[in-house]
């Protein structure tokens, strides 16, 4: 087996450097709990970049939905169906708003599907699409185009016809839509921008508008879905819903799954021949999806996030350590605004054995697996607070 040191220096020489990486392997995982490969252990309250979010690592009904797809079944191409991906469309369709699934394997290939599944609805002539200040929907040239400009140098021209506009300003909105704006796309909380959640009555006025101008609205739940929030999707917050979402990250319970939903009045748009996926929607991760999915509804994990992401809020608030500014989010998505380097909070708890995330230069970030055991969740905790407080 090879040490950390011969694993970074090989990945060093052979893999492109694209991440900044720091100079960590890990070899195993399990839960909430992941190990180097020298074997120094931490507890994972950022779970694979929310990857491994929902199921932690590893997890035995994801690992045993694996094992069993691996043997029956591992590919059959998309002229075909398969069992697992129409399971998976059903359970996720139940939870949010009907419609139907595209399968793809990230949540910038899931925005491309619904970018073009935008454009396709709107007809000729009608491209704009409207996005937000501090938003993130991927590194694929059309997701980038919709994501702030500091991501787009080098790479322009972009694709024409972005907007982009302030979050959670509903006037700036009604005066951007023109006759040539075809749709919005908006996170229900933006993660890699901070965490930051808007007014319910945003999300309405959102609807409201795309409704009145006859615009589609896609809700971007790469981060917000399924179940980090304390609700199976972000946009059930606000009382309202998209007519398309995109969903990726934690839905393959720690392997490579995305989709694109479509609700019932732009679920046919794609027709046949308009996109596709080779390997979307494979049986393999698609039985892994629908073993997340199973184990939200069996384990409640919408009402566990959403109380136990409260009692985290409310024990980082009682710490009162000075450098906290703001303490946000809903659910286990969670922001810490500090008014320090968010890297010297990050790198104290690493020392300590904690993994957590960073928006930005000052905001921490929590999202721990939803079936984190409280006493993992308590001892990672403490280590938070101790490096909050130093
Ligand atoms: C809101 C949002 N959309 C899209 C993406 C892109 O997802 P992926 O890295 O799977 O392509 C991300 C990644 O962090 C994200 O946070």
């Amino acid at each position: 087996m090879s040490t950390q040191q011969q694993i970074v220096e090989k990945t060093r020489k052979y893999v492109i450097e694209n991440y900044g990486r720091l100079p960590m392997a890990f070899a195993r995982g399990a839960g909430a709990k992941i190990w180097d490969a020298d074997g120094k252990e931490f507890i994972d309250f950022f779970a694979g970049f929310g990857g491994a979010g929902v199921a932690g690592h590893c997890h035995p009904a994801i690992v045993a939905a694996l094992k069993h797809q691996a043997e029956t079944l591992l590919c059959h191409g998309n002229l075909y169906m398969s069992g697992p991906q129409a399971d998976l469309a059903e359970m996720i369709t139940r939870h949010a708003f009907g419609g139907k699934v595209f399968y793809c394997h990230s949540g910038a290939e899931a925005n491309e599907a619904a970018l073009k599944l935008v454009r396709l609805a709107a007809g000729p002539g009608r491209y704009k699409i409207i996005s937000f200040e501090k938003c993130f929907h991927g590194r694929t040239m059309g997701g980038l185009s919709l994501t702030p400009k500091d991501k787009q140098a080098g790479f322009e021209p972009m694709l024409p016809g972005n907007v982009m506009l302030p979050y959670n300003d509903l006037d700036a909105v009604a005066n951007a839509i023109d006759a040539e704006t075809a749709g919005i796309f908006v996170e229900p909380i933006q993660g890699e921008g901070g965490i930051n959640m808007p007014s319910k009555a945003y999300m309405q006025g959102l609807r409201a508008l795309c409704d009145k101008h006859k615009l589609l609205l896609v809700c971007d739940e790469v981060w917000t879905g399924p179940a980090r929030t304390g609700r199976w999707f972000g946009y059930q917050y606000y009382d309202m819903a998209p007519d398309v979402m995109t969903v990726a990250k934690a839905l393959g319970g720690g392997v490579p799954l995305a989709v694109c939903v479509a609700g019932p009045s732009c679920a046919d748009v794609l027709t046949p021949g308009k996109h596709g996926c080779t390997m979307g929607g494979n049986p393999l991760c698609a039985a892994a999806g629908v073993a997340t999915m199973k184990l939200i509804e069996d384990e409640d994990l919408v009402s566990r996030a959403a109380k136990k992401g409260a009692d985290v809020m409310a024990a980082i608030r009682a710490a009162n350590a000075p450098c906290v500014k703001s303490v946000r989010g809903a659910g286990f998505m969670i922001g810490i605004e500090i008014d320090k380097p968010a890297k010297e909070v990050f790198n104290a708890c690493m020392a300590a054995g904690l993994l957590i995330g960073s928006a930005g230069a000052s905001v921490l970030r929590l999202a721990p697996p939803l079936v984190i055991p409280d006493d993992l969740l308590a001892k990672g905790m403490d280590i938070l607070i101790r490096a909050l407080k130093q």
